[in-house]
């Protein structure tokens, strides 16, 4: 069912656990299976890039790959660049995906979206520990 890199990725997951000292959050839950996702990421408020990023999942394997590879798509990048990123992109990335499990891969790309924009709407003082928001696709 799954090709070689998937199946690589997945027995070999990045960037898996909490941010330390992180200053932005994303909690997503996909309608379609019920499966969660939480990500952190610490980004650099000078130059915006994302220094550290980090999921944890109660998802399938293909959640589990493609948010692993997602993480390594962003580290490094600015913002900007990881709002850019699309969950095709992705999954191209890891040579496809079995057309029933595509919707696995939304949960890393709204994951990401959700957590750039809550470490912008931080950054207005729109949020504060205290509300972090949960949103479902
Ligand atoms: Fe739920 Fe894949 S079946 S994320």
């Amino acid at each position: 069912m799954y090709n070689e890199e998937v199946i690589k990725e997945f027995q070999n997951l990045q960037n898996v656990g909490v941010v330390e000292n992180y200053n932005a959050y994303g909690k997503i839950g996909n309608a379609a299976c019920g499966d969660i996702m939480e990500m952190t990421m610490y980004i650099n408020p000078e130059t915006e890039i994302i220094e550290q990023v980090g999921f944890r999942t109660f998802g399938c394997a293909a959640a589990q790959a493609t948010s692993s590879r997602a993480t390594t798509l962003v580290k490094g990048k600015t913002v900007q660049e990881a709002l850019a990123l699309s969950n095709k992109a992705v999954v191209d990335s890891l040579g496809g995906l079995p057309a029933q499990k595509m919707h696995c891969s939304v949960l890393a790309e709204e994951a990401i979206k959700a957590c750039v924009e809550n470490y912008l709407d931080r950054k207005a003082g729109k949020i504060t520990d205290s509300n972090e928001p949960t949103k479902m696709v």
